[in-house]
């Protein structure tokens, strides 16, 4: 428990005790090259579907087997990759079995996605797991230690990490030092208030924090890892205050939050404020709406959404730093999964990146329900 709120958090003193020794990717197996791929779909709900309709897409790759404990997902996955003719299974440990199957795409609830992806490292499968990679210190540390043992990879669902767009202004701040030495990020993802009906909508494990691991590990956990990638660096601690705002207050810890502010320290003094708030009223332009980062640095500020610079002087005008051939492109990362298997490459967004986006997310939730400063060495995790 708590001392100070009296509510359960995850960060027990077990979390302490957690160590891994520093991950260092080893050979990866022998590259398919360009003999068919087969797939596997553990957990194809609401994300696991839209997973699988671009797994269809890819060349020469075939979807083997589909498993869900829901009857009625696995019809409409069956029906949807009937191409395939994939086999069905209610129980994913009988996935890792089978010998034809080369890669696994994990979309089950948040609770589950360490286990299931340590036991498909274990079993020798490249792994294309959906964020956040667990939602307690000792289930990153679980995959952590999978990862590093696998002559395979795991590619984490993190696909902002896939925006052309995104790497583009991000590869301008990092290696042409645009806007100098970057100081501060000011994080941003706001909206109206959640409809009833929409809340009602969501599968259960979603509302219930100890499944999801929260609003800002199932949900910001995107947006931070951003954030982690701009600083290019991790966060040393972290402070914060949230809790669930309607359809009536509800301290944090119990049901999903509808709102926090978290604020983060890097390794290398960078510092970062992130808030998400679904109280947002749409007539409010004075505070845009939406998803957006600024990084604010020693020559100016970049707004990471639209690629515009600012010049600090004010001395030149506002401009673009996206190419325009670049702006549009989507995100590319199942194709990106698919190219890294062939030619023996590890993923952008692989273990290092979904366990620090991770390890992030749930110290901001462990001081947001703590009310206290939680540091980075208090996970017990070592990266
Ligand atoms: N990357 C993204 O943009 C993105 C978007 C949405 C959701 N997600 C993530 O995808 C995951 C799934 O979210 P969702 O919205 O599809 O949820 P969902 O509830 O619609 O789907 C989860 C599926 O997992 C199945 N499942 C549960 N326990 C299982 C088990 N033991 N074995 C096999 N299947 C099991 C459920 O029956 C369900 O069909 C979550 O982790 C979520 O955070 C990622």
């Amino acid at each position: 428990m708590n001392p100070l709120t009296g509510r359960r958090t995850f960060l027990g003193g077990a979390a302490a005790a957690v160590s891994a020794a520093s991950f260092s990717g080893g050979p990866l197996s022998a590259a398919p090259g360009d003999r068919e791929i087969r797939t596997a779909h553990i957990g194809i709900g609401s994300r696991g579907t839209a997973l699988l309709k671009q797994v269809l897409t890819q060349r020469n790759v075939r979807v083997a087997a589909i498993c869900d404990i829901d009857p009625k997902a696995r019809d409409a996955a069956q029906s949807l990759a009937h191409r395939d003719n994939p086999r069905s299974f209610t129980e994913y440990r009988r996935v890792l079995e089978l010998k034809d199957v080369d890669a696994v795409a994990i979309a089950s609830p948040c609770d589950l996605h360490a286990e299931m992806a340590a036991a498909c490292l274990d079993a020798g499968k490249y792994v294309y797991c959906e964020k956040p990679l667990g939602i307690t210190p000792e289930q990153v540390d679980l995959a952590l230690k999978a990862s590093r043992r696998a002559k395979t990879f795991l590619q984490i669902g993190q696909q902002l990490r896939y925006m052309p767009g995104l790497r583009a202004v991000i590869a301008q701040i990092h290696n042409d030092k645009v806007i100098g030495t970057p100081f501060v990020i000011k994080a941003q993802r706001h909206s109206t208030p959640v409809r009833p009906e929409a809340d009602a909508a969501r599968p259960p494990w979603y509302l219930d924090p100890k499944r999801s691991g929260d609003l800002i590990v199932e949900n910001a956990v995107h947006n931070i890892d951003v954030c982690n990638w701009v600083a290019d660096s991790r966060p040393a601690s972290a402070f914060g205050h949230g809790k669930r705002y309607l359809p009536r207050t509800v301290p944090a810890g119990s049901i999903m939050m509808d709102g926090f502010s978290v604020e983060y320290v890097y390794e290398n003094d960078m510092h970062l404020d992130y808030s998400q708030l679904y109280l947002h009223p749409r007539a409010l332009k004075e505070l845009a709406n939406g998803q957006w980062y600024m990084v604010f640095g020693e020559k100016g500020t970049v707004n990471l959404s639209n690629g515009i610079f600012y010049d600090i002087t004010g001395a030149a005008e506002p401009r673009e730093l996206i190419p325009p051939d670049v702006r549009d492109a989507g995100e590319n990362a199942m194709s990106e999964f698919f190219a890294c298997i062939r030619e023996g490459r590890r993923p952008f967004a692989g273990i290092e990146v979904a366990a620090t986006a991770a390890l992030t997310a749930i110290m901001g939730r462990e001081a947001i329900y703590g009310r206290r400063m939680v540091t980075w060495k208090e996970l017990g995790v070592t990266l």
